[in-house]
């Protein structure tokens, strides 16, 4: 079963289906929903990749995103496989963009087809979000997303605040917030002021808030009417 990365060919696909709606739970990769959508494009595009592409060995789902529905694969020969690959696959990638349409009711963009071989970045066919970083294993050429200090992932989905995963992150009264690069801190809080910072050595109160509102809105009404007069 392992073979050596350094032999086999892996072509990046990714495709965009325009005929179905994205659902959160397609984040989600031990969802029903991702599982039987995983099963339906294996089904469909697995036959047709063995039967026009020789050496094909396996075709992978990485994940879907939003945008109607974006399918990102990952395709592995056994083989080394003549150069040009790409453009091959590209090609029957648009013969089954038409089958598709025709036997499945599948809408799929043809501009949106993006075939690149492993000189790819691996990371584009990622597509983390803002909370992470892609970081790709240098032994298996395998990209992952990797959240940021004080975000985690739960079953694939996109990385999120563990103050929103975990509202009682903070015990007695204290406010969650992320300190980027650091991770997760508690403040104090009361009922119009709070503590912020790396070291909750800020104090904030709300009159001071509405405060600094007001001179700041004092600010541009002066700067406002001095260019006016001007
Ligand atoms: C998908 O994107 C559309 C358009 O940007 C947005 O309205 C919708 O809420 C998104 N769906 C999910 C589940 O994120
Ligand atoms: C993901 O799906 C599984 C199976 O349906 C479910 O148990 C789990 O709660 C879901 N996770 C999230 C974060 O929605
Ligand atoms: C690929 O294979 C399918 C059958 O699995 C066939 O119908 C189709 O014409 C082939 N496409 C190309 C470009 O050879």
């Amino acid at each position: 079963m392992p073979i050596n990365p350094r032999r086999a060919l892996i072509v990046f696909f990714s495709l965009r289906v325009t005929n179905m709606v994205f659902s959160e739970d397609l984040f989600n990769k031990s969802s029903p929903e991702y599982k039987a959508l995983e099963q339906r494009f294996l089904e469909l595009l697995v036959p047709y990749l063995q039967s026009n592409l020789s050496h094909f060995e396996n075709l992978e789902i990485l994940n879907f995103r939003n945008g109607s529905i974006v399918v990102n694969s990952r395709m592995k020969f056994g083989k080394p496989v003549a150069r040009g690959v790409t453009t091959t696959v590209y090609l029957i990638l648009e013969d089954f963009c038409n089958t598709a349409y025709q036997t499945m009711n599948l809408a799929i963009d043809k501009y949106s087809l993006d075939v690149e071989s492993d000189q790819a970045d691996p990371c584009k066919f990622q597509a983390c979000n803002e909370y992470a970083e892609c970081k790709v294993n240098k032994w298996s050429g395998e990209a992952e997303c990797v959240c940021n200090a004080g975000y985690f992932s739960v079953d694939g989905l996109p990385c999120q605040s563990i103050c929103e995963l975990q509202t009682d992150f903070c015990l007695n009264d204290g406010k969650c917030d992320i300190i980027p690069g650091q991770g997760a801190i508690c403040c104090r809080v009361g009922e119009n002021w709070w503590y912020r910072g790396e070291h909750c050595e800020e104090y904030v109160s709300e009159p001071l808030v509405v405060g600094i509102a007001i001179a700041s809105v004092a600010g541009f009404l002066f700067v406002a009417s001095g260019v006016l007069f001007f």
